[in-house]
């Protein structure tokens, strides 16, 4: 008691320390001075009495919350030319995004001693003029979007310093004069289209598609096709996950009418194990389950009479207990709550059998909750088949992903290779197991809690989105044996007893799958020595350190244009994993938050503001343009 009032009053002095020290007085003052000179039409929530890093739109700090880096304010309806010696005093910016505003004038060229930008997105704007001529004062510069504005004059040979640029977009303006040879070997993106250029595309230029320079004054046939470089685009960065993809799903297509096929053979082989069992005809090899779950620990015959596997309705599988018992098995891992097979039936059907132990309730509990857990259709949550219980046994049934976990793509499994998984894959991943997470807890009059949020519960369904498992265990069971226990990386402050486990516990979780999607990090690994790192506080302090790109994943650089999503998705993956249950956010905040982020199979298309409303974390703005 005492103990508990003492921690929450250090978490409380921590939090209030973290809130006044997070002001940095003098950028405050300069996005003051920018948003107060330059007119908008959206109200922005950029009141002068909150803190800035935690509560203006489309403002992030560095971890410290001592410096500005980032000001993304798409869409806001600003008009007039930048206000000078307002942005420029953000010395610390890496990322500035105005896009899809009105802005006009000419391009701020007072931002020229912001050294540590990194990306810039001035977009569909009404920019006239002429570009900066020396483009290396921002040596940094990786994106550059200054495409669908006005300007005009020519394309500064500048460039050529910016050996971190990735991505050039300069199309649909009025530059003129000839394209200069950069030689930038980190270019993957470039689009110089609608412009009134001339002259002919230079040598190193020329491994990027006709598309990118049509508009302009060039002819494509001054180069013959066979004398351009090898590097086409097809041979650079995308597509090796794409093929994948595509394979990915005609792979399952062919699994899935495999199994309507071999559901139909199922069905006929179970009436046939029907017709022969009634002769009394007791075969029971010791094939079952081989490869891990031991036989003489299996169901015993008698307990068999009386017990069968409880399907749930609308399951189109047609297997017993024996023909489970028969299969033969593999182990596909140990679970927090047990051991998971793989079970491959006679007819060659393959389910997933978790066998559960440490089972803390009673018959009538246990189904109560598989009835609840049964009863949930969503195409983001994994479902439950069948289930059994006898006094020795609870078995539950699924079907078999082939794919495997996300945490077997992302960390490999037993020292396996990685799955190299893109940043669109990612982002439906998080959509798709927030959705399912979302779907869970409106169970049970939205007190349903899933309580063994981790990657690898999640998987990926037929549309290739996430879709959770292993849901409502945690509280019919025992609790967890010591902390060090795999999921330990996952569990809330909060939470001792897994038993206790709440909904703000389950949104922490999943805040820890998304670092680990972001970070390509195991929620608790180790470094060169023995030290074990938590992703959460490893997060934390590099962010706290100096928030550069380095937390995320080497493997997510090679794509441009996705920086900022990035960014987005990391702003709400610390909003979940944040220390105190009250302060995070509800599972359907989560849900619109990611789908902000990216308008994934959604419509709505409704203004920042409406979008913002309600979420607890910092709001994002984000404007698709269309
Ligand atoms: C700013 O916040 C204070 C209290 O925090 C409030 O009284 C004031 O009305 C707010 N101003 C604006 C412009 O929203
Ligand atoms: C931050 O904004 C939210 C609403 O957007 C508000 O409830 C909260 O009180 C604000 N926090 C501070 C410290 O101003
Ligand atoms: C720029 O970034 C580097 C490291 O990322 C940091 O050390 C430096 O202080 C930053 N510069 C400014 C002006 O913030
Ligand atoms: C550029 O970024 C790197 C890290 O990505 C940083 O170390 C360096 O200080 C930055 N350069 C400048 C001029 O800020
Ligand atoms: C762009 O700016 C020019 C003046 O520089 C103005 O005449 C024009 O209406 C503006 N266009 C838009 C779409 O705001
Ligand atoms: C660019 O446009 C401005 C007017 O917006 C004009 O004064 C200037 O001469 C133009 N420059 C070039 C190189 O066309
Ligand atoms: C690139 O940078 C170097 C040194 O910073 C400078 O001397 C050179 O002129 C620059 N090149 C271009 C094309 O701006
Ligand atoms: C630049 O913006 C345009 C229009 O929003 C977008 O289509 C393009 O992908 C962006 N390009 C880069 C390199 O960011
Ligand atoms: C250029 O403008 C055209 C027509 O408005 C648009 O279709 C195209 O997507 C724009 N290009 C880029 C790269 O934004
Ligand atoms: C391009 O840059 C690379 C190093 O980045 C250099 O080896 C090569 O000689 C350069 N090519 C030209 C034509 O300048
Ligand atoms: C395009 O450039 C040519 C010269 O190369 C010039 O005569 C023409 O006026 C320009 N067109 C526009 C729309 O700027
Ligand atoms: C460049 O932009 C034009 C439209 O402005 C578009 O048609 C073309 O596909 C784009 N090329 C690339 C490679 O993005």
């Amino acid at each position: 008691m005492e103990a508990t009032h003492i921690l929450c009053l250090i978490l409380l002095v921590e939090f209030v320390f973290f809130q006044v020290n997070s002001d940095p007085v003098e950028d405050k003052q300069a996005l003051l001075d920018f948003v107060n000179n330059l007119p908008h039409s959206r109200s922005l929530n950029w009141n002068e009495s909150s803190p800035v890093c935690n509560n203006w739109t489309g403002v992030i700090c560095s971890g410290d919350g001592t410096r500005v880096i980032a000001v993304r304010l798409p869409g806001v309806g600003f008009h007039g030319p930048i206000p000078p010696n307002t942005l420029s005093r953000l010395s610390a910016l890496q990322i500035l995004s105005l896009r899809s505003n009105g802005i006009s004038g000419e391009f701020p060229f007072d931002i020229s001693n912001l050294k540590n930008l990194s990306f810039l997105y001035l977009q569909y704007n009404n920019l006239s003029g002429s570009l900066p001529v020396d483009f290396s004062l921002w040596p940094n510069l990786t994106i550059v979007n200054l495409s669908n504005n006005r300007f005009n004059g020519s394309i500064p040979y500048s460039f050529s310093n910016l050996s971190h640029l990735a991505a050039l977009n300069l199309a649909n303006n009025s530059l003129s004069g000839e394209v200069p040879d950069f030689n930038l070997s980190n270019l993957h993106q470039i689009n110089l289209s609608n412009n009134n250029l001339s002259g002919s595309v230079p040598r190193s230029l020329r491994r990027f598609p006709n598309s990118v320079f049509s508009g302009n004054n060039i002819p494509f046939e001054t180069f013959p096709p066979h004398a351009s470089p090898v590097v086409t685009p097809s041979d650079t960065p995308y597509p090796r996950s794409r093929n994948k993809r595509g394979l990915g799903e005609k792979t399952l297509l062919g699994i899935i009418v495999a199994s309507c096929v071999l559901g139909l053979l199922a069905f006929v082989f179970f009436i046939a194990v029907c017709c022969s069992r009634k002769k009394g005809e007791a075969q029971f090899p010791g094939k079952l389950l081989k490869g891990g779950m031991s036989p003489e620990k299996m169901v015993s015959r008698s307990q068999d009479a009386n017990n069968r596997l409880t399907f749930f309705e609308g399951c189109n599988y047609a297997f017993d207990l024996e023909d489970l018992l028969r299969a033969s098995a593999e182990v596909l891992g140990k679970g927090t709550f047990g051991m998971a097979y793989k079970a491959i039936l006679e007819d060659a059907t393959t389910v997933v059998v978790k066998r559960l132990k440490e089972v803390s309730v009673g018959k009538r509990d246990f189904e109560q909750q598989m009835e609840v857990v049964g009863s949930i259709r969503q195409e983001n949550v994994v479902e439950l088949k069948a289930y059994y219980y006898s006094k020795d046994e609870k078995l539950m049934v699924y079907d078999y992903y082939n794919q495997g976990s996300i945490s077997s793509m992302l960390h490999g499994k037993r020292g396996g290779e990685r799955v190299p998984l893109d940043w669109d894959t990612r982002m439906r991943i998080a959509i798709g197991a927030a959705r399912g997470i979302a779907c869970i807890h409106a169970e049970n009059g939205g007190k349903f809690v899933h309580g063994n949020i981790k990657s690898s519960n999640i998987f990926l369904n037929s549309q290739q989105y996430g879709c959770v498992s292993d849901l409502g265990l945690a509280t019919i069971t025992s609790p967890l044996a010591p902390p060090i226990a795999r999921a330990a990386g996952y569990r809330a402050p909060e939470v001792a007893d897994t038993r206790k486990a709440a909904q703000p516990s389950d949104v922490y979780s999943f805040g820890v799958v998304l670092l680990e999607l972001l970070t390509g990090k195991s929620p608790i690994h180790t470094t060169g020595g023995d030290e074990i790192i938590h992703l959460v506080r490893w997060v934390h302090s590099v962010v706290r350190e100096e928030w550069t790109a380095e937390v995320f994943d080497v493997e997510l650089m090679r794509y441009p244009n996705i920086e900022e999503e990035m960014v987005e998705m990391l702003q709400i993956a610390m909003s979940c994993v944040a220390r105190m249950p009250d302060k995070r956010p509800k599972m359907t905040d989560v849900v619109r938050m990611i789908e902000n982020v990216r308008q994934m199979d959604t419509e709505n298309h409704q203004s920042p503001q409406n979008r913002s409303e309600s979420s607890t974390p910092p709001p994002l703005v984000i404007e698709r343009e269309s």
